[in-house]
């Protein structure tokens, strides 16, 4: 039994995430750490909120709240949202956690302790209406470079120059809109990243496996060359520093945030300290396998500074073995936003659909080598060819079948034949490069056999006919049928990293209650012998529903298609 640390990265505080947010790392972790549980493996996927930072206070804000309070309640609002798009989070913690602040300091100080953090003065803006420092992207004013009126001061969106906040022409708060603001001094802590480049370009060189997306860049960045980095702020929402003179400050969010992936796994192992050891998967952990999910511009913080927080700590933390990255999903063409609520957002996606059609569709068309497009059209166009038309058909003919025919339970036929013999060679095939592409993280074309196996059933049911061959032989037509109802569970055993919900329903219509279906033993002569015959087959319904074209097109019109 392997040990399997999974994470995805922790999706921030502030809203509830789009479509985008969960293909880019959520769910293509949960499908990950199914199949390695499936397979019998000792899995612990962690995530959580990410909660600190400007935008969360500024949300806060807007909703009157505390910011503590207001971290509360979405991050409750958050974790039953993933609840019941059946994310199996082990532990969904929170990066304001005290075993967060407890860390963040920890390797702060390690840093600190191996030469690696220096104290530096910095010019910040200073808005005195807003009686806080503001960063520099909530400064705003004319572009010198094309006179845009609304450039921030990190750069203008509409010439995308980079820019300096002291750029700007009649500079103003982004928060207040006052232009009463001053540059002041102030003292940070920085981490010396340059002094890490050579360990971690040595540390990036052994990754052979890794994906390209991935490598190429954490290798850019490196080429660039590393800077010093601030890892503290002049805010009052985050992890404190705990330094003199450092009282007013926090550490700066993307410093502390991917710490919470070791804090996460402290705050499980504290609901059940005597059984739980959060420090066997972090700490001197060779025995662990790390795998991180992330959508692309989080690339440089898991291979850049988190691994240098790492390394430089100078202790035994564990690195990460591998990273899935993703490219973008996007909307109509354009950018799923939301600060401007356009796309698909997980609370309405579930108020639409059941989890299962849009897990589905987002693992059939992830955005792995390139980026992929959500329209409705293709999302009525995957439910329907594939879950209704394919799975669905397939179970629902088998079933009524042996309802209508055999009593409801699954029959017991004669010896299989010919056709049976092909079909297990070519489920043997498939089954081997699903499970082949579900280790490599290959999840379109995982899919793409996934639905291969489906369509095999179906043409099996077609040639064989058992509604014409129940006529002449019934031994016969019970066969095909016990046939038939062996590939259902099959089938429902294999989709369950995907579609869970579903894949149990279909196994406790069967009898079988078991939370975590064992992964088949690959060789489809013995898969197909799991059921019994007699067993009886439960009421199981429609699996799924088709979309009619006048409901997608009102999908359309509801949620707005077009790019504006
Ligand atoms: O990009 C984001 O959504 C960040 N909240 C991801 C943080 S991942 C980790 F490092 F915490
Ligand atoms: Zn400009």
């Amino acid at each position: 039994m392997a040990r399997i640390l999974v994470t995805s990265a922790l999706p921030y505080i502030n809203g509830v995430k789009h479509l985008g947010n969960l293909i880019g790392s959520m769910l293509p972790a949960d499908v990950y750490a199914r199949f390695e549980r499936q397979r019998g493996n000792d899995v612990l996927y962690v995530c959580a909120t990410d909660e600190h930072g400007t935008p969360a206070e500024l949300a806060a804000l807007e909703d009157g709240l505390e910011v503590a309070e207001y971290c509360r309640q979405q991050h409750e609002i958050q974790a039953d949202i993933y609840r019941r798009f059946d994310l199996s989070f082990d532990y969904f913690g929170r990066s304001s956690s005290v075993e967060n602040r407890e860390l963040t300091q920890h390797f702060c100080r390690q840093l600190d302790e191996q030469g690696l953090i220096e104290e530096r003065t910095t010019k910040q803006v200073y808005s005195a209406a807003d009686r806080r420092y503001l960063p520099d992207r909530y400064i705003i004013g004319t572009c010198p470079h094309c006179a845009y009126e609304a450039a921030r001061g990190d750069q203008c969106e509409n010439c995308t120059r980079v820019l300096d906040p002291t750029d700007l022409i009649e500079p103003r708060s982004a928060v207040s809109d006052s232009t009463e603001l001053e540059v002041r001094e102030t003292r940070h802590l920085f981490l010396l990243q340059s002094q890490l480049a050579g360990r971690l370009a040595e540390w990036l060189d052994e990754q052979s496996d890794w994906p390209i997306l991935v490598t190429s860049i954490a290798k850019k960045w490196l080429k660039e060359g590393l800077h010093d980095r601030g890892i503290t702020r002049d805010l009052s929402w985050g992890v404190p520093v705990d330094r003199e003179g450092f009282e007013d400050k926090v550490f700066y969010v993307w410093f502390d945030a991917p710490i919470e992936y070791i804090a996460a796994t402290r705050e499980w192992a504290n609901q059940e300290p005597e059984v739980r050891d959060w420090r066997s998967w972090w700490y001197e952990a060779d025995d662990v396998r790390y795998v991180q999910f992330m959508a692309k511009d989080n690339i440089p913080f898991h291979t850049i500074s988190f691994p240098g927080t790492i390394l430089g700590s100078g202790e035994p933390w564990k690195l990460v073995n591998f990273i899935k990255g993703f490219n973008w999903l996007t909307y109509y063409g354009g950018k799923f936003s939301t600060s401007r609520k356009r796309g698909v957002f997980m609370d309405r996606a579930l108020e639409k659909f059941p989890a299962d059609y849009w897990r589905y569709w987002l693992m059939a068309n992830a955005p792995e080598s390139d980026d992929s497009d959500f329209t409705f059209e293709f999302f009525t166009s995957g439910v329907n060819k594939d879950l209704a038309d394919t799975f669905g058909n397939f179970v629902n003919r088998c079933w009524k079948f042996a309802q209508s025919r055999f009593d409801g339970v699954v029959p017991e036929g004669g010896e299989s034949g010919e056709a049976e013999q092909q079909l297990a060679r070519d489920l043997d095939a498939k089954m081997a490069e699903y499970t082949s592409h579900m280790e490599e993280m290959q999840y379109r074309k995982a899919l793409s056999d996934l639905r291969a196996m489906w369509v095999l059933g179906n043409e099996y049911l077609t040639h064989a006919a058992p509604w014409k061959v129940i006529k002449e032989d019934p031994e016969q037509a019970a066969m095909i049928v016990r046939t038939g109802m062996q590939l259902v569970r099959l089938f429902a055993v294999l989709s369950w990293p995907v579609i869970p919900s579903t894949s149990l329903r279909v196994l406790a219509a069967l009898g079988e209650t078991d939370e975590i279906p064992a992964w088949p033993s690959g060789s489809a002569a013995d898969d197909l012998q799991a059921l019994t015959a007699g067993t009886p087959l439960g009421d199981l319904g429609i699996l799924f529903r088709k979309i009619l074209p006048e409901e997608q097109e009102a999908l359309e019109r509801e949620f707005g298609g077009a790019p504006d």
